[in-house]
């Protein structure tokens, strides 16, 4: 699926960052049929939440398991064959070439699509420089995401801010997912890189990850309902 084929429900996925299974479950169960793809990451599956990919795939839900990968080749190709019978549509990993390919080769045949983190949203060329890098943040996502379009990455994890420049080095084949996403007038929170769903989309964002937004809302499913309605009009201009 090219990502202008994408159903226009599955452009926002939701990030299940709660602290158990039971306040996940029930927050699924209040979003309904409103929201048809989930996120999970660290805090879920480390509560447990693992098997909760397989069911919410059994009812129909899309999963991305944000689980940022990475360690030798042969470490990750096992443990990316054993997701992949999970159910699972996405797959987060760190954008080192070894892993990458090893993630890619295992996946092969499976619905299961690897994302690549290029540099984490929290670093800066400081970071970067202290953790031993020649590159600053800018040169070393546009190097990754070369390095990741030539291993058969299916998308990338950026900011809505760096979709434009992304979108020029790796076409429209690969899916581009922005976390960072604030409906107008929503608590920032920890996230210094926002925009508005609207505008993520404009830039060129295929799906939209949003997490406290929606999660810590009075109303969760109005809230998701309404990003869904806000990104409607540019998709169809
Ligand atoms: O609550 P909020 O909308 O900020 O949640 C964003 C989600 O996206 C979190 O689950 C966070 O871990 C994830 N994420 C992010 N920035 C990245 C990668 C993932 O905020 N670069």
């Amino acid at each position: 699926m090219t990502p202008s084929d994408i159903p226009h429900k599955d452009r926002l996925i939701v990030a299940l960052d709660l602290p158990g299974v039971e306040q996940a479950e029930a927050m699924v169960a209040r979003l309904g049929d409103s929201v048809s793809f989930y996120k999970i990451g660290y805090q879920l599956v480390y509560a447990g939440g693992l098997p909760l990919v397989r069911k919410l795939a059994d009812q129909g839900k899309k999963v991305f398991i944000d689980l940022k990968l990475h360690d030798i080749g042969n470490t990750v190709a096992r443990g990316v064959e054993n997701i992949a019978k999970l159910g699972a549509t996405f797959l987060t990993v760190h954008a080192y070439p070894q892993t990458m390919k090893a993630a890619t080769e295992a996946r092969a045949g499976t619905g299961l699509k690897i994302l690549a983190v290029t540099v984490l949203t929290s670093y800066d060329d400081s970071d970067l420089h202290a953790a031993g890098y020649r590159l600053g943040v800018s040169d070393l996502v546009e190097a990754r995401a070369q390095q990741a379009q030539l291993l058969g990455i299916d998308g990338l994890v950026c900011s809505a801010e760096e979709v434009g420049a992304l979108r020029k080095i790796v076409g429209h084949q690969m899916h581009l997912v922005t976390p960072g996403i604030r409906p107008a007038g929503a608590a920032t929170g920890d996230q210094k890189r926002i925009m508005t769903p609207a505008r993520a989309i404009a830039a060129g964002s295929d799906y939209l990850v949003v997490g406290r937004p929606v999660v810590e809302a009075a109303d969760p499913k109005a809230v998701a309902e309404a990003i869904l309605a806000e990104i409607t009009p540019p998709l169809a201009a």
